[in-house]
């Protein structure tokens, strides 16, 4: 099973990849993490370039693209290897980070965004995503406790860019049965109960 998390910075994804991790090999499944962009020696290097605060130049088209490579490289080097072997592979962010993010957040249209996912993934697509809602301010608040000043370049956005990302994974939402709303300002363990409910009602399925 492929599983994706999403959601704006600060949401609780690496929180709930984590606990889900632990309960998937506590059952004993095979378990592999990745995160975007990242996961292999290559995309590795993209994620420097994107999360740069020095490139603030670097334009959406650009994004685009970078985070595209990224991921066209993780999807053949690692995710579907990993698929045909059985392995769960849980996602730290995938391609409706792009959608939210370069489409609804810095604007390059969504039909545009969707024919870069179709030669970047082809249909290696999450069978589910967990898309952890939270408001705005929920993660500002949370990202002044956490990194103590040190924001990366996309973290930098302002509040209206983050309120467009977060409506774009609604609208997602409406589209996409795969597309799990989780209600993100409830507690860690209401929230990953949550995620293994909906898995195990997927399993009978
Ligand atoms: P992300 O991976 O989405 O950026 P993290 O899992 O790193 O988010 O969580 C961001 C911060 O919020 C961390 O300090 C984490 O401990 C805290 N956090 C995560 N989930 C919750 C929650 N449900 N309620 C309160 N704080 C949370
Ligand atoms: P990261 O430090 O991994 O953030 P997080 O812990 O919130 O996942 O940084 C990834 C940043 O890149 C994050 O701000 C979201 C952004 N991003 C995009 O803009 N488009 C994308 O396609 C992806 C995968 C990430």
């Amino acid at each position: 099973m492929f599983i994706s998390f999403e959601g704006i910075d600060f949401s609780g994804k690496s929180t709930q990849i984590e606990l889900l991790k632990d309960h998937l090999i506590d059952h004993n499944k095979k378990v592999e993490v990745l995160r975007e962009p990242g996961g292999t020696e290559i995309s590795e290097k993209i994620r420097n370039i994107l999360l740069d605060n020095k490139h603030e130049m670097l334009v959406a088209e650009a994004e685009l693209f970078l985070f595209s490579a990224s991921r066209s490289q993780l999807v053949r080097e690692k995710i579907r290897p990993y698929l045909e072997k059985g392995i769960y592979v849980i996602s730290d962010r995938f391609h409706d980070s792009s959608t939210a993010y370069q489409g609804y957040g810095r604007g390059i249209p969504i039909d545009v965004v969707s024919m870069v996912h179709q030669l970047a993934i082809g249909d290696t697509i999450p069978d589910v995503t967990f898309f952890i809602d939270i408001p705005v301010g929920i993660a500002n608040e949370r990202k002044k406790k956490k990194s103590k000043g040190k924001l990366d370049r996309i973290e930098l956005g302002n509040i209206e860019f983050y309120n467009r990302v977060r409506n774009g994974y609604l609208e997602i939402a409406k589209n996409e049965d795969r597309f799990k709303v989780i209600n993100g300002s409830q507690t860690i363990e209401t929230i990953q109960n949550q995620i293994i409910s909906e898995l195990e009602l997927m399993d009978r399925r």
